[in-house]
């Protein structure tokens, strides 16, 4: 039977094509869920570091936490694609200048740096390396103190056996509800080039032989990160800021802000069926060079 599309009540939200294409409003949007990774990680951080660099940096939250907590660092580097991003980055981060620097740089194909980091961190942003995560790695061994640690979280959803997951899911919903049918939805994934989250994000075995090829891991930690408590706009900005464009390219512009709206709805339908939104481990790796 073809899926009726539902009506999709239009909710108060800034140009969210536009937030969505420079990433904007993560600084709101990642209270939901990345921000908690911030103190966990670096309570991981031991002794009086002197270097720190942050790949894929963002808004420079990290960063900034960072040189709060440790007046020992001398240097606070963040590694960035987004130039939205380094420039919010920038901003937030100009009370510091003289300790920070901040570089454009795709992860994918990282460039060497003069420095000798005491920490590397690395939050929220392997699923985006995917497949290539192989590349950071090795510029983590090639670049890390000798005694350095090299924090890195990674998110996992659990995948289906198309192998969607975790917002996989939510924007599922959100295409049925614009009429797209429920089946057909991981032939669309493929047909638009889309890899799906769950499909980017490798399981913690895999990633530990992944790892192990390159470090010693020294202590793993899991938390469960629940995505709660959230109304449909809300749901809409934090996926914006969060995903940017990168699913609503699975409509065509002319429905992107309809996209955007439903991705909301089914958000906030989840939160009224299941008493939050999503759930999934969290996995914080403390790595070392190898003995
Ligand atoms: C979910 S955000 C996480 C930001 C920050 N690390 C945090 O924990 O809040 C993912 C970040 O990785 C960046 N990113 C994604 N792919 C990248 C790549 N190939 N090279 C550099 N940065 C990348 C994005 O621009 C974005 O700022």
């Amino acid at each position: 039977m073809t899926p009726q599309p539902v009506d999709v009540p239009p909710v108060d939200i800034p140009p969210v094509e536009t937030q969505a294409r420079t990433l904007a409003g993560y600084a709101d949007a990642s209270r939901l869920r990345q921000v908690h990774d911030r103190d966990w990680v670096l309570d991981q951080v031991t002794g009086a570091p002197r270097t720190l660099v942050d790949l894929g940096s963002g808004i420079g939250q990290l960063l900034q936490a960072a040189l709060d907590r440790f007046p020992s660092l001398e240097r606070a580097v963040g590694l960035e694609r987004s130039p939205h991003r380094i420039a919010e980055a920038t901003t937030r981060l100009s009370a510091s200048a003289d300790r920070v620097e901040l570089h454009e740089a795709d992860l994918t194909t990282p460039g060497p740096i003069s420095h000798r980091p005491d920490v590397v961190t690395m939050t929220s942003v392997l699923h985006w390396l995917y497949p290539h995560e192989d590349r950071i790695f090795t510029w983590v061994r090639e670049h890390l103190a000798p005694d350095g640690s090299f924090l890195l979280t990674t998110y996992h959803p659990e995948a289906d056996a198309a192998g969607l997951g975790g917002e996989d899911d939510i924007v599922r919903d959100a295409l049925t509800d614009l009429g797209i049918g429920r089946t057909v939805v991981p032939a669309r994934f493929t047909g638009h080039g889309i890899l799906p989250i769950a499909t980017r994000t490798r399981t913690t075995d895999d990633l530990h032989a992944l790892l192990e090829r390159h470090f010693t891991v020294a202590a793993v930690h899991d938390r469960d990160a629940v995505v709660s408590g959230v109304d449909a706009p809300g749901y809409a900005r934090f996926h914006a800021a969060t995903f940017g464009d990168y699913y609503a390219r699975l409509v065509e512009p002319a429905r992107r802000p309809a996209f955007f709206r439903a991705v909301g709805a089914a958000a906030a339908r989840r939160q009224d069926e299941r008493g939050h939104v999503s759930s999934m481990t969290v996995r914080l790796w403390r790595l070392a060079h190898r003995g």
